[in-house]
């Protein structure tokens, strides 16, 4: 009887999944379909069977296939509504609906009013390999407080200034590299500025020392490795059976690292020695937490007496928190300090502005700057035309973004007074999207760092809720203030001594003089398709990847500029 009744039992099993397969399918766009018809705004052609699927698919079809995909997908068709600046996408199965938003009044409600949550998406599953545990990126509710907390005063404006000199050390280094490669090599300039922002927010955070634009270290090494590893999208890596493993080993080497240096960090302070001061040094950011959690909780060794012993759940989630920094600070800093050098190469006259401005508060000649800096760290907040071209580069190519939970009885609502109940419903701020709104922004896609100094009355003065690089409200970058700085510091002692041109073109033909056979006749015969290879028009497009990387590492020539002092 087994004969007939294994390939029944095998047809019920098939018949009923797909009965509910279909079943939440039907459910999940009928659910669409309703928000539809309650007036939901949505880019036009949904389909029962594919949602919106297909729609995004044509959209992106316009852009490289490695371009941020989702994100200038998403921006064309923000961009595209053209009565309000929300809508909603249904791209289930791949996501939950998503509500794109690109409204400065929505997002302020999103961030400021009701905070919605951190979505499962950036939850510590999809992090862990990378983070370690649970980390502040992805943390809700009174856990998060506790813990941003805690780092918030290290990140405060004013400990920043003391990491300045630091700072400008570093960037010196990077301006040696730069003048090795001046005059002589074509080179990918993500190369220098990825080792330059990693050795800060080590030095800035955990008080080391990477000396990682001379010499490679463990813990970068280890983390590169862990992120080469980890994909969501291609299944030859998350399949591969020795991820884990691979995974798990470097993690293992990334905690013993950091764990050693937090024990060298709590012993300076165990024993009063506020050497750190004395030796001339900034507290690091984690000093200054593990001050604020012995404040807290008593003592920071807890269980362990006095024998020197840091408290395992601080270190614990303490090095978390670092490598979150790590990971959130490294790519995306050093692909906007990329684009500083990409916007000025096309706008000469903001080139030649700054530079006066380098002038005027640190003389002509050029090589004293580092020392006044490292000085006088508040001669920064004096480059304010400096910070403008920051900011506008940021607006040009924001490389982050925010994505939250629906709550149950949250509504938002647009500017003609549309609401949006969010019950299972993801929001997202789309910053491309937002920054180039011609509704929100005069003459949107110029480079006019001018719009961040003028007064309020003026026409370019732009509304503070439409600015958004490191999102608003309690949940916003705690970055902010090392990126401006390291940044400044960047334009200060490197726009009066180089020139950064693109070199695409040479770098395309390179690449094509090592294109295999096959390929280039392909090409020839057109059998090879020819994508496009430009967003907008830029070819110096942000990928998808995390922080956005210009395209190829933007290969580049550099020049060393020879003014008379
Ligand atoms: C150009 C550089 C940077 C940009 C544009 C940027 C942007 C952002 C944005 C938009 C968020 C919100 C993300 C979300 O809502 O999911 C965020 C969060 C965060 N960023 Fe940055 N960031 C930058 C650099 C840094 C650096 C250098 C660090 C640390 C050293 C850092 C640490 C963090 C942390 C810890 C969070 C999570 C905050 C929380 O959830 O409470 N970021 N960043
Ligand atoms: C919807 O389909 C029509 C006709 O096929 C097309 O002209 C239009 O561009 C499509 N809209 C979107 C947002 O794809
Ligand atoms: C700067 O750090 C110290 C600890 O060294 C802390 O007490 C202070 O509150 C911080 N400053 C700010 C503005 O948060
Ligand atoms: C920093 O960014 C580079 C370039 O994307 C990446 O290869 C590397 O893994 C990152 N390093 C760390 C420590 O996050
Ligand atoms: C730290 O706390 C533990 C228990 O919580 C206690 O036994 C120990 O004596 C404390 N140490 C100091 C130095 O206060
Ligand atoms: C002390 O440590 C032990 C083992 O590490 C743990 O089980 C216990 O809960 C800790 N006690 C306190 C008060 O933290
Ligand atoms: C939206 O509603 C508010 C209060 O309900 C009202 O003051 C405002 O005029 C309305 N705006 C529009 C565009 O209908």
């Amino acid at each position: 009887m087994a004969w007939i009744t294994l390939p029944f039992a095998i047809g019920v099993t098939l018949i009923s999944s797909l009965a509910w397969l279909i079943y939440v399918s039907y459910r999940q766009r009928a659910k669409i379909h309703q928000l539809r018809r309650q007036g939901f705004r949505m880019p036009q052609n949904w389909s029962w069977i594919f949602g919106h699927l297909l729609v995004l698919q044509k959209a992106r079809s316009k852009f490289p296939s490695d371009a941020a995909a989702w994100t200038t997908a998403l921006r064309e068709l923000a961009l595209g509504a053209t009565d309000t600046e929300v809508l909603l996408v249904d791209l289930w199965p791949v996501s939950p609906p998503l509500l794109i938003v690109a409204d400065p009044e929505v997002a302020v409600q999103i961030t400021n009013k009701y905070n919605l949550p951190k979505t499962r998406h950036n939850s510590e599953d999809s992090m862990k390999p990378i983070v370690g545990g649970p980390s502040i990126i992805s943390m809700n509710g009174e856990e998060w407080k506790l813990w941003r907390g805690l780092f918030n005063p290290g990140f405060s404006a004013a400990n920043m200034t003391t990491y300045v000199p630091y700072i400008v050390d570093c960037v010196q280094v990077f301006c040696e590299k730069l003048e090795e490669r001046a005059g002589k090599v074509l080179f990918q300039l993500e190369d220098l500025t990825t080792r330059l922002t990693t050795e800060v927010i080590a030095k800035v955070t955990l008080d080391v020392d990477l000396n990682y634009q001379h010499q490679d270290h463990v813990l970068p090494h280890a983390f590169n490795t862990i992120i080469n590893w980890h994909s969501m999208w291609n299944p030859m890596i998350w399949a591969n059976p020795l991820r884990p493993l691979v995974q798990k080993y470097y993690g293992r080497i990334i905690k013993r690292f950091i764990r050693k240096e937090l024990q060298a960090r709590f012993l300076e302070l165990q024993t009063g020695q506020t050497s750190i001061a004395k030796r001339g040094r900034a507290k690091s950011i984690i000093a200054i937490a593990l001050e604020g959690y012995i404040a807290e909780q008593g003592n920071a060794s807890g269980n362990s007496t006095s024998t020197g012993e840091l408290n395992e759940h601080f270190t614990g989630y303490a090095s978390n928190q670092i490598r979150l920094f790590l990971f959130a600070g490294n790519d995306t800093t050093s692909s906007s300090i990329i684009y500083l050098y990409h916007l000025l190469s096309q706008n000469p006259l903001v080139l030649e502005k700054l530079r006066v401005e380098h002038d005027a508060i640190f003389g002509p000649n050029v090589v004293e700057a580092t020392d006044m800096l490292k000085e006088k760290p508040a001669l920064l907040n004096q480059c304010h035309y400096t910070l403008a071209v920051v900011k506008e580069t940021l607006r040009h190519y924001a490389p982050a973004g925010t994505l939250r939970s629906g709550v149950s009885n949250v509504v938002l609502t647009d500017r003609h007074n549309n609401s949006y109940p969010m019950d299972g419903i993801c929001a997202t701020i789309i910053h491309a999207a937002m920054h180039m709104n011609p509704y929100f922004w005069v003459r949107p896609t110029e480079f006019l760092p001018e719009r961040f100094v003028v007064d309020p009355e003026h026409e370019l003065y732009p509304n503070p809720a439409a600015y958004r690089p490191f999102e608003q409200g309690p949940r916003n970058c705690p970055g902010i203030t090392l990126v401006y700085n390291e940044m400044r510091i960047a334009l200060v002692l490197t726009a009066r001594r180089f020139i950064v041109q693109p070199a695409y073109e040479e770098w395309d033909e390179l690449q094509a003089m090592n294109m295999g056979f096959l390929k280039t006749l392909g090409k020839r015969l057109g059998v090879v398709a020819t994508e496009p290879n430009t967003v907008y028009g830029d070819r110096a497009y942000q990928t998808d990847t995390a922080g956005t990387h210009p395209k190829d590492g933007y290969p580049c020539r550099v020049e060393l500029l020879n003014r008379s002092l």
